[in-house]
């Protein structure tokens, strides 16, 4: 049996897969804790989502690439009855790395990687003493390839969150690694990357994949990979050679 879950928080809840899941935790009568840095964009949510299915939302303006603001998130998952953690914000840095600031690589590893360790590190402790509750890490499909510092980071994700479910496996805790492709948010548009050229098949849709990712954390799955066609994706990164996805990897980006 999957957990039962009653209180949930989500970092980047104000946008993309984020909001999907706080729409999609709050209409299965969850209440909500909502992380961004934007205040002003996380309050309009909590009203909403508060007006459209009822339930508790609160919110926490906390920048996840600063020591400071990941600590005080941190410091609400030790001291609340948390029974879900939602590690999902992120952003993608638009150039290869030697062409990217290492202030913003800095960063990235910051979002991506550091917040969610240390948010595991606070939350699991308290899942662990009340024997039930469940972390869900968004990392991507990019973490299957050999794919910049973008797919390493997520490919980290993916590493660690296998180990913690095994790891806890049996004591009531679930943790789930989501492995989506190419999702119709504001990702790319943050990004300030040209994504026209990407096949239609390829887009997926934020409530789709979260609506998929939940029932894989009903069902108890570890690395959830949300659609047929990414999966069968996915599927072959693993088979191919290492050699052929390195080619497949070369970007032209250093
Ligand atoms: N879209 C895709 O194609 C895709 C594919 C695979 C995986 N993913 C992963 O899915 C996750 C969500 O991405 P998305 O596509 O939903 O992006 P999105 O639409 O751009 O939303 C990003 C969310 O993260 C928050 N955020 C960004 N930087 C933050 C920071 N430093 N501290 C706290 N919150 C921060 C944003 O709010 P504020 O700006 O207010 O902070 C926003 O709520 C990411 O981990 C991403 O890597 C996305």
């Amino acid at each position: 049996m999957p957990p039962r879950t009653h209180t949930s928080l989500v970092t980047g809840a104000t946008a993309g897969l984020g909001l999907a899941f706080a729409h999609a935790l709050a209409a299965r009568g969850h209440d909500l804790v909502l992380v961004a840095r934007d205040e002003a964009r996380l309050h309009e949510v909590a009203d909403e989502i508060a007006v459209a299915y009822g339930g508790a939302v609160s919110v926490l303006a906390a920048d996840l690439s600063t020591d400071e603001g990941t600590a005080r998130v941190a410091e609400v998952l030790r001291g609340s009855a948390i029974d879900l953690l939602v590690n999902n914000a992120g952003f993608g840095t638009p150039h290869g790395f030697l062409d990217t600031p290492l202030a913003d690589e800095d960063r990235s590893l910051d979002v991506l990687v550091r917040a969610p360790m240390r948010l595991c590190h606070a939350v699991l402790p308290g899942m662990l003493d009340r024997g039930r509750g469940a972390v869900v890490n968004v990392a991507s499909v990019a973490g299957f390839l050999p794919r910049g510092t973008y797919g390493a980071h997520k490919a980290w994700l993916i590493s660690f969150s296998r180990w913690l479910a095994v790891t806890h496996r049996r004591t009531g805790v679930q943790v789930m690694v989501l492995c989506p492709g190419f999702v119709r948010t504001e990702f790319h548009q943050r990004m300030g990357v040209d994504m026209t050229g990407l096949p239609g098949w390829m887009w997926l849709d934020a409530d789709d994949v979260v609506g998929d990712a939940l029932a894989d954390l009903a069902a108890g799955v570890t690395v959830s990979v949300p659609s047929r066609r990414y999966q069968v994706l996915t599927r072959l990164a693993r088979l191919t050679p290492a050699v052929v996805a390195e080619r497949v990897s070369r970007s032209g980006r250093r």
